[in-house]
């Protein structure tokens, strides 16, 4: 993703990016060292993306740009000039949570919460590339991503269960 330099203020020492957030497009002057996690979470005012490690171990700032699932606080926010991002918050329709939030909420497969739209955000990205049929292929979708107190058991319940009603509905239809 490159930098427009033509919008740039060396004066001010920040540019003007436009991107496409959760379906809604707007321009925003940002500070040109401005992490796109902390461009996220204080100047769109989106806090579900969460800040751990914040260098690129833990995955618990996890959006996805332009369909793939990346870690938001490797990349600065002028890095998504032009791009579409989805958070956590765009995941819910009207206030009804999609069904991997319903199967995680169901299989608790969460403790703290603090991990959980990451590990949210990566499934997402990995699913629209492909069910996940097995537990093996369950673990590795979730390999990327850390979770420290509930462990993984009850992700892997709401994967495969999310897996399995996206398969009945295609054999039913
Ligand atoms: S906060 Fe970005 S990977 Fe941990
Ligand atoms: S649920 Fe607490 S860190 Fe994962």
């Amino acid at each position: 993703m490159a930098v427009d330099e033509s919008r740039a203020d060396p004066v001010e020492d920040k540019s003007w990016i436009s991107v496409t957030i959760n379906g809604s497009k707007q321009d925003y002057l940002v500070e040109q060292r401005l992490s796109l996690a902390d461009f996220i979470r204080n100047q769109v005012g989106l806090k579900g993306t969460h800040l751990g490690c914040e260098h690129g171990s833990c995955g618990a700032c996890t959006v996805i740009i332009d369909d793939r699932a990346v870690r938001s606080c490797l990349m600065f926010a002028v890095q998504s000039d032009g791009s579409s991002i989805e958070t956590v918050e765009g995941l819910a329709i009207d206030g009804v949570l999609s069904p991997l939030q319903e199967s995680f909420q169901a299989n608790h497969a969460l403790q703290c919460g603090f991990c959980t739209s990451g590990f949210l955000m990566s499934l997402v990205a990995r699913l629209r590339e492909g069910p996940i049929d097995t537990e093996s292929e369950a673990r590795e979708a979730l390999s990327g991503n850390i979770c420290r107190c509930t462990g993984y058991s009850g992700m892997v319940a709401a994967i495969l269960e999310q897996s399995n009603s996206i398969q009945g509905i295609k054999e039913n239809s």
